[in-house]
């Protein structure tokens, strides 16, 4: 299955079922831009929540900030985008990625850029979080946010945009440490892309040779992912050394130095970057959990989504949509499991194997089931429910009371 006819299939079921359309879809689209429907977008909040929990609000050393996409253009000369940020066009020519706007009226407009990348606005708010929250070394700043870079040609789905969102963390360290912390991070990278369902056997280390490396970079490693339509880059690590707060002090005349109060010495801390684009997170999530397999003779589409990420965790149903009984307790377990964990839905349309085969293509890892034993038909199972697992379409019989448990973690 691992070939683009996966593409093929795994773009077809996020139109149909509304996790992801093409952008600007009714006048024809605009390469390189694409827009998430309800279930994308509840997927996507789910992998930014993960990478959130576990590197920002899950450590002590980390300050996450929310920046200007647009900056002023003087920080794009610093950190050599001007300069640097290009690639060739068919005819040899080198082309800057960056996206210019204008900012502002007239004779006073400004040319500036929409953001390639977070990491800059975080290099320079460095002296606001010193200031603000005296951090000692090493400690880190992090940012999720959209960034922008005019591809020349975009390509493979939302693999290659125009306009993407980062997950990014600029870990400022003393230069003696960096090795130990590059190599701290490349744990901690890995360990989150499998908490995410990624498997690890099509997950790829590159050391990335130095003619090959961003301007910035003394050292990077890619962490390449199989996709369908070859090994590319999914999210990568780099060593940026002293180079961008060098760069910003000198060309801002702004100190952006580090104090240790116990040396008393002062110093430009050095950078480890590990870098996630949601995007190719999103992608690579799904040409994973796709799946056709067959099941009590039947052939089925199911998304082996982790559980933490699905669109929807537990999806309700009355076993017959004209039994008001039925509806009412089936309305009443999907309120107060909603209550709890927020992405629950109640479905009554179509039999019974029709709303699992709807679940399972979009990766739901609980159904539920209130039939006439709920309601006491048989009185030893008065307020039980059917609950099926997704991926095994086993079913048990558990109290409502004990659901949430179910289908907690
Ligand atoms: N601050 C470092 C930086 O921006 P990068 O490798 O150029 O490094 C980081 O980009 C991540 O952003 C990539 O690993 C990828 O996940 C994502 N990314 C970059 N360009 C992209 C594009 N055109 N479309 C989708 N995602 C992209």
């Amino acid at each position: 299955m691992e070939t683009n006819d996966t593409m093929e299939k795994v773009i077809a079921l996020c139109k149909r079922r509304g996790f992801i359309f093409q952008g600007s879809e009714i006048y024809g689209g605009l390469a390189g831009f694409w827009d998430y429907g309800p279930l994308g977008v509840e997927l996507r909040h789910r992998i930014k929540q993960s990478f959130w929990e576990t590197f920002v609000s899950g450590r002590d050393d980390m300050y996450p900030v929310s920046t200007s996409i647009v900056m002023n253009p003087r920080i794009w000369q610093a950190s050599g985008h001007v300069d640097t940020f290009k690639d060739p066009t068919e005819d040899g020519k080198q082309f800057n990625v960056m996206f210019s706007t204008s900012v502002g009226a007239g004779e006073e407009a400004a040319t500036s850029y929409l953001r390639p990348e977070t990491a800059q606005g975080m290099f320079v708010n460095f002296k606001n979080i010193q200031d603000t929250f005296h951090p000692k070394l090493p400690f880190g700043m992090a940012q999720i946010g959209k960034a922008f870079r005019n591809e020349i040609s975009p390509r493979d789905f939302i693999f290659r945009s125009r306009e993407f969102e980062q997950m990014e963390i600029e870990y400022f360290v003393r230069e003696s440490e960096w090795e130990k912390e590059f190599e701290s991070w490349r744990g901690a990278m890995l360990a989150w892309m499998k908490s995410i369902g990624l498997p690890t056997e099509k997950i790829h280390e590159l050391e990335v040779p130095a003619e090959d490396r961003a301007h910035y970079s003394k050292r990077t490693t890619d962490f390449e992912f199989d996709f369908p339509f070859g090994r590319k880059e999914l999210c990568g690590l780099a060593y940026r050394t002293d180079f961008d707060l060098r760069n910003h002090s000198t060309a801002s005349g702004v100190a952006l130095e580090y104090f240790d109060e116990e040396t008393g010495e002062r110093f430009t801390p050095h950078v480890i970057e590990p870098t996630f684009g949601v995007d190719r997170s999103i992608l690579a999530i799904l040409v994973s959990a796709y799946t056709e397999d067959e099941l009590g003779g039947e052939k089925r589409v199911v998304l082996k989504l982790a559980k933490h990420l699905a669109p929807v965790r537990v999806a309700i149903f009355p076993l017959l949509k004209n039994k008001p009984e039925l509806v009412a307790k089936a309305r009443e377990v999907c309120t107060d499991l909603k209550k709890q964990f927020g992405n629950v839905v109640f479905d009554d349309n179509g039999n019974i194997g029709k709303r699992y085969r709807r679940q399972d293509e979009i990766g739901t890892p609980y159904c539920v089931t209130i039939d006439f034993d709920t309601l006491g038909e048989k009185p030893e199972l008065l307020n039980t429910v059917t609950i099926r697992d997704r991926d095994s379409g086993d079913q048990r019989r558990v109290k409502i009371e004990d659901l949430k448990a179910e289908v907690g973690l």
